[in-house]
C-alpha cells in the first residue's frame, strides 16, 4: 500500500509542477488551477487510504471546510481577494502549528532532527497565522491600515526573534522534557507575527501576504517532515519557493527591497511632492475625448487600481470593441504592480473576456510608445508617473513605469487630483499632451460609449 501511496504522491507532485507552470500565462492559468487542484485531490484521497484514520472527524472537517470555502469563493469581491488569501494563508499556518503540537503529544521522544522540524513547523506556522490575521485586519479595515511604528521597534522585534531561536535550541536539545519551552515557542510565534506585520503600511500588504504565503509553505514543508509525509514536503516547498519568487517580483517592480517593505514603515509618512511640471491641468469632457478616440489609429488602455475600484473592466472591453469596429488598433498595457495584488489587472480583464493577445506587458509596449496615438489611463497613477524616471527624491524613483507620456495624447480617467498608493503628485497630469477626464472610471467610459452610439 505504501508503494501505491508514494507513487500517487509522485503523480500529484508532477501535477502541481505542471499546474504552476500553466499559471504563468493568462491563456493557460485556468487549466493550471484545475491541474493543480486535481493533484491535491489525488494527494488527499490517497492519504486517506492510510490505515487507522478516524473518518468521522475527517468527514466533518471536509464538509465544514468545503462549505466555508465554496461560500467564500462565490461571495468574495475581486477587490477583497488579498484579504481572502491572507485568511487562507493564516489557516495554513495554524494547521501546521497544530499538527506539530499534536505530534509532539503523540511522540515526545523525538530525534534531534524531528524536534527541529517540530519547532520550525510550530514557529513558522504560528507567525504565519497571527501575521496573516493582522494583514487581514488591515486590509478589511478592522484595524488601522497605516504602518504602526514606534521607536525601538526593530530592537523589540530582534529580541523576540532571539528569544524564539533560544527556545528552539533548548527544545531541540531536550524535546522530551521541554513541553513548557514548546508552549513558549507557540506564544512567541503568535506575538512575533503581530509585531512584525503591524509596522507595515496597509498598501504594502500584498507583498507581505505573498511572503506569508511563502512562510505557510515552509511551515507545511516542516510539518511534512514531522509526520513523514512526502507530498506535504513537496507541496510545502513549492508554495514556499513560489511565494518568495512572487515576493521578489513585486519588490523589483516597485523598485523596493524586501527589507524596505518590511522595515521602512512606508505609508506612515505624509505625502511627498513629485517635483515635475506643475500648473494647470486640462480637463476634458466625454465629447472631447470621443473626438480624440474616434480619430485615433491606435489606442492603448492602461488600467490601474481605479479600474478595480470602479469595476470598469466590462465597459472597457465594450469600448475596446467599439474602437476596433471603428478601425482602431486596441491593446491593454499591463504594469506588473498595477492594482493591489499580483496579476490584478490580468484577472479583471480576463473576467471581462478581453482577448489575451491584446494584453501587452510593460517591457513590450514601452519601446512602441512613441507611435501610439492615444493612451487611456484608467484609474492608474503611480505606474504611469514619469517622476519615477528622473526625480531622484521621489519615493518611486527607479520604479519602471508604463511611459504613457511619450504617446501623442494621454487621457487620464480618475475622480480627482488625489494621489495614488505612493502618496505623491503625478507630473503626467500637467504634461502638454495630457487631458483629464474627471469622474468615476466606469461612468466616464459609459459616457464615451454613449457618445460613440449617438454618432
Ligand atoms: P495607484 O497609484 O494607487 O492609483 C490609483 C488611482 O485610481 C488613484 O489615483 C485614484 O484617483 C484612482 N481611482 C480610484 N478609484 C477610482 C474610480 N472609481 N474611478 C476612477 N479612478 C479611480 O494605482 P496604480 O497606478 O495601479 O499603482 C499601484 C500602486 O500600488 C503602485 O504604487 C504599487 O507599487 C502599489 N502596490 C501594488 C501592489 C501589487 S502587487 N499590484 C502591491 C503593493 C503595492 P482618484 O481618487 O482621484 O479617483
Amino acid at each position: 500500500m505504501n508503494l501505491v501511496i508514494n507513487f500517487a504522491y509522485v503523480v500529484s507532485a508532477v501535477l502541481f509542477i505542471f499546474g504552476l507552470k500553466m499559471l504563468s500565462s493568462p491563456a493557460t492559468a485556468r487549466k493550471g488551477n484545475l491541474v493543480s487542484a486535481l493533484g491535491m485531490l489525488l494527494a488527499v484521497v490517497v492519504t486517506l487510504l492510510y490505515a487507522g484514520l478516524d473518518y468521522k472527524w475527517i468527514a466533518l472537517g471536509v464538509v465544514v471546510g468545503s462549505v466555508i470555502g465554496l461560500v467564500a469563493a462565490y461571495r468574495v469581491q475581486m477587490t477583497a481577494m488579498p484579504e481572502m488569501v491572507a485568511l487562507f494563508n493564516g489557516f495554513g499556518g495554524i494547521a501546521s502549528m497544530l499538527l506539530a503540537w499534536s505530534e509532539y503529544h503523540q511522540q515526545p521522544e523525538l530525534t534531534t532532527f524531528i524536534a527541529l522540524v517540530t519547532f520550525l513547523s510550530a514557529f513558522i506556522g504560528g507567525v504565519t497565522f497571527s501575521g496573516s490575521m493582522v494583514a487581514f485586519g488591515k486590509l478589511s479595515g478592522a484595524i488601522t491600515s497605516k504602518a504602526v511604528v514606534f521607536s525601538g521597534q526593530h530592537l523589540v522585534n530582534g529580541a523576540i526573534l532571539l528569544a524564539a531561536l533560544g527556545c528552539g535550541a533548548a527544545f531541540t536539545a531536550a524535546p522530551a522534557t521541554s513541553y513548557p519551552v514548546f508552549l513558549a515557542v507557540v506564544g512567541i510565534a503568535l506575538l512575533f507575527g503581530v509585531t512584525s506585520v503591524i509596522p507595515i503600511g496597509g498598501a504594502d500588504m500584498p507583498v507581505v501576504i505573498s511572503l506569508l504565503n511563502s512562510y505557510s509553505g515552509l511551515a507545511a514543508c516542516a510539518a511534512g517532515f514531522v509526520i513523514h509525509n512526502n507530498i506535504l514536503i513537496v507541496a510545502g516547498a513549492l508554495v514556499g519557493a513560489s511565494g518568495i519568487i512572487l515576493t521578489n517580483i513585486m519588490c523589483k517592480a516597485m523598485n523596493r527591497s524586501l527589507a524596505n517593505v518590511l522595515f521602512s514603515g512606508f505609508g506612515a509618512t505624509t505625502a511627498a511632492k513629485g517635483g515635475g511640471p506643475q500648473g494647470e491641468v486640462k480637463p476634458a469632457t466625454p465629447e472631447d475625448v470621443y473626438y480624440i478616440l474616434e480619430a485615433a489609429d491606435s489606442v492603448v488602455f492602461v488600467p490601474g487600481y481605479g479600474l478595480a475600484v470602479a469595476q470598469a473592466q466590462h465597459v472597457v472591453r465594450e469600448l475596446g470593441e467599439i474602437l476596433e469596429a471603428n478601425g482602431t488598433e486596441v491593446s491593454y498595457a499591463i504594469h506588473p504592480v498595477a492594482g493591489r495584488m499580483p496579476g490584478h489587472m490580468n484577472v479583471l480583464l480576463a473576467e471581462a473576456n478581453v482577448p489575451y493577445d491584446q494584453l501587452i506587458e510593460m517591457d513590450e509596449i514601452n519601446p512602441r510608445m512613441d507611435s501610439v496615438d492615444v493612451c487611456v489611463v484608467i484609474g492608474a497613477n503611480d505606474v504611469v508617473n514619469p517622476a519615477a524616471l528622473h526625480d531622484e527624491s521621489s519615493p518611486i524613483y527607479g520604479m519602471p513605469i508604463i511611459e504613457t507620456h511619450r504617446a501623442k495624447t494621454v487621457i487620464v480617467l480618475k475622480r480627482s487630483m488625489n494621489p495614488g498608493f505612493a502618496g505623491i503628485e503625478n507630473e503626467l497630469f500637467f504634461y502638454p499632451n495630457t487631458r483629464m477626464l474627471f469622474g468615476d472610471a466606469k461612468a466616464s467610459i459609459q459616457a464615451l460609449i454613449a457618445e460613440f452610439k449617438e454618432e
